[in-house]
């Protein structure tokens, strides 16, 4: 099977001059919280993708000028700037793919919960104009807890009557794009032709990355392995603590976040294959909300496929995991019947 992250790393330079086929459809992409550390690169990594036509940047300030930047990028997609909720609708109206990393990031000491309450408010409000303007979009949800965020955005979906569960994505590509730079570090191959499937959910041992799947085979000690789970469970905090006060990922999870859409974008378009990790409503576990390797199609989800062999390791992980998982999801469609 083609996993695609591999060949859309490569399209930012060989493609980054507006080179696209007349056939290429027309695609409107918004971006909401387009002004922050993540939404600033993203909008910059959406603009020299060939594949969008359309680049909506939204956010509550500071979008004029983002927008203007990067609009002067000689690239395909027009680039419109839109700020304050009263634009919220301009932004969104005819979007074919919504990309969520609005709100506030990780200090030092802080978990992904404890970022719930805000995040959630915020959320909950953008999902609400998302049901009302775009209710076909597809959801890429980037905001964290991302165990919560998307059960939020499928409680308010269905409150509005709009819940398309093949639409609805929590985009955990950065745990992937960190397991295959970890693994092609120790396994001393290029990262680049590594594949590691990460399942379960977004935070802390919730994060589990599938080693014993990984490709190029590398004969790695038990040991090895178990640091390697951890400082991908841990990849997040690595960086929060880095910067000391400054944030968390941006950078690096703009990219991850580049290439998930990039993906979807392919899978509307028709392209076969595209098989990314994700967050989404699943049945592969008794859990309502799982991420595992998803196929892209047309519609979003085209199929969401199963875990393939574990390790006892992995086994005893995905064991551990449930509990955590399954009270961030309640913890979220909670907030999303009380607010
Ligand atoms: P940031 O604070 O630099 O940017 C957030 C932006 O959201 C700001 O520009 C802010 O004005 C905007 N915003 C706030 N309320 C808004 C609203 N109602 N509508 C539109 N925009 C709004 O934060 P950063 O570092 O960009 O992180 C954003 C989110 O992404 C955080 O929740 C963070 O935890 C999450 N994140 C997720 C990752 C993942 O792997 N899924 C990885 C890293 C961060």
């Amino acid at each position: 099977k083609r996993v695609s992250s591999s060949s859309s790393s490569t399209y930012l330079i060989r493609r980054s001059f507006g080179s696209e086929s007349s056939s290429t459809p027309e695609r409107k992409v918004a971006v909401l919280g387009a002004a922050g550390g993540i939404g600033q690169p993203l909008a910059l990594l959406m603009k020299l993708n060939p594949l969008v036509s359309k680049l909506a940047l939204y956010d509550i300030a500071s979008t004029p000028g983002v927008a203007a930047d990067v609009s002067h990028i000689n690239t395909r997609s027009q680039v419109t700037g839109y700020m304050g909720e009263d634009q919220l609708a301009k932004a969104l109206e005819g979007s074919d793919l919504v990309i969520i990393p609005a709100g506030v990031p990780r200090k030092p000491g802080m978990t992904r919960d404890d970022l719930f309450n805000i995040n959630a408010g915020i959320v909950k409000s953008l999902c609400t104009a998302i049901a009302k303007y775009c209710p076909n979009a597809l959801v890429n949800m980037i905001s964290n807890p991302v165990n919560s965020t998307v059960p939020i955005a499928a409680e308010i979906f269905k409150k509005a009557g709009t819940y398309y569960e093949k639409k609805l994505f929590g985009v955990t590509t950065l745990d992937v794009v960190r397991a295959k730079t970890f693994y092609a570090g120790k396994a001393n191959v290029s990262p680049a032709g590594v594949n590691v499937p990460v399942v379960g959910g977004h935070a802390g041992i919730t994060i589990l990355p599938l080693f014993s799947q990984a490709t190029p085979k590398a004969n790695l000690g038990d040991e090895e392995i178990k640091a390697l789970t951890k400082r991908t469970q841990d990849g997040g905090t690595e960086v929060v603590e880095a910067k000391a006060g400054k944030g968390s990922a941006t950078l690096s999870m703009a990219y991850a976040g580049a290439v998930f859409a990039d993906s979807c974008l392919k899978g509307l378009n028709g392209v076969p294959d595209i098989v990314e990790c994700s967050y989404v409503q699943s049945t592969i576990t008794e859990l309502p909300f799982f991420a595992s390797k998803v196929k892209l199609g047309k519609n979003g989800v085209e199929e969401v496929l199963g875990l393939g062999p574990l390790s006892d390791y992995e086994k005893q992980g995905l064991e551990s995991l449930k509990a955590e998982l399954k009270s961030s999801i309640e913890k979220g469609i909670k907030f999303a019947k009380d607010n």
